[in-house]
């Protein structure tokens, strides 16, 4: 009976202490891989995500080819000509690419999001504050398929479930990655795709993933993934914090005063402290900049 019940305590636990450990050393500046539990869970089977992706509204999910080079602009993403549903379901054979977003609103899935989230709670606490806004996103991708060179405004884990893939990450805050002026348009609505120079692949760590493994993404440390020879499903738990949400605000901050023709700011690597511009911010809102 007790063995029993430590196998059912521990088929619920997502990230095992030794991935703990590993998360609390790495988090918040460093992208590195963690061991996960969630492999085999009945919520994440392409069976259980063609069914979620059909009752979710329409504007939650993304598909299109994937078999995309490293740089694509957006309007030149090319559509796959199938229903989202069929797209799941026969994603082995139809070369695509889907996101399932914000599926922490389907309440099944948020009780997903909230378990794995509370078991990094502490760690994520002391090192940036509270954990705001927590959203879940699931990645069904074909054989091949490619999610070309981009940023992400989020705190992320990307947990492998199935198939394997190679994510290469870039450090976050190198201009010569990402422009100042790009992450101002990125924090205004821009779009996340990146512009992709060869000469970049030198300054990436590329992280293999396999089913059982995760990977910490920094937020806004570029990325592109590559998917391994089988259909791959990730999930995605990512939140804010006071740290990027400063970020985004002296981000913002600059963009109009760009616009306006005076001299940006420097966005530090800990912009939380940076009260007195974050208040400017919000007050030249305020007055309906
Ligand atoms: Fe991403």
């Amino acid at each position: 009976m007790t063995a029993h019940r430590s196998i059912m305590a521990d088929a619920t636990v997502t990230f095992p202490d030794s991935a703990r450990d590993i998360f609390a050393a790495a988090y918040p500046d460093q992208p590195v891989k963690l061991a996960h539990g969630l492999v085999g869970h009945e919520l994440l089977n392409l069976h259980a995500l063609a069914e979620l992706a059909e009752r979710m509204p329409a504007a939650s999910v993304e598909y299109n080819l994937g078999k995309l080079p490293l740089g694509v602009r957006p309007e030149d993403t090319p559509a796959n000509g199938l229903t989202l549903g069929e797209t799941i379901r026969t994603i082995e054979s139809n070369g695509s690419w889907a996101v399932l977003k914000n599926v922490e609103r389907d309440p099944v899935y948020a009780a997903l999001l909230d378990t794995a989230l509370a078991e990094l709670e502490p760690i994520v606490n002391a090192q940036t504050g509270p954990m705001l806004h927590r959203e879940a996103f699931i990645f069904l991708s074909s054989p091949g398929s490619v999610t070309p060179f981009h940023m992400d405004p989020e705190h992320n884990i990307l947990l492998q479930i199935m198939g394997t893939k190679i994510m290469t990450v870039f450090p976050a805050r190198d201009e010569e990655l990402v422009p100042a002026q790009k992450s101002e348009e990125f924090h205004n609505g821009g779009h996340r795709n990146l512009l992709w120079q060869d000469g970049f692949k030198a300054r990436g760590s590329a992280f293999p993933l396999a089913p059982g493994e995760a990977i910490h993404v920094p937020v806004k440390a570029p990325h592109f993934v590559e998917n391994g020879p089988a259909v791959s499903i990730s999930l995605s738990v990512t939140w804010r914090s006071e740290r990027s949400v400063a970020e985004s605000e002296l981000h913002s901050l600059n963009a109009l005063l760009r616009k306006r023709g005076l001299p940006v700011g420097t966005v530090s690597p800990k912009p939380e402290r940076q009260g007195m511009r974050r208040f400017f911010y919000r007050i030249m809102r305020k007055l309906g900049a």
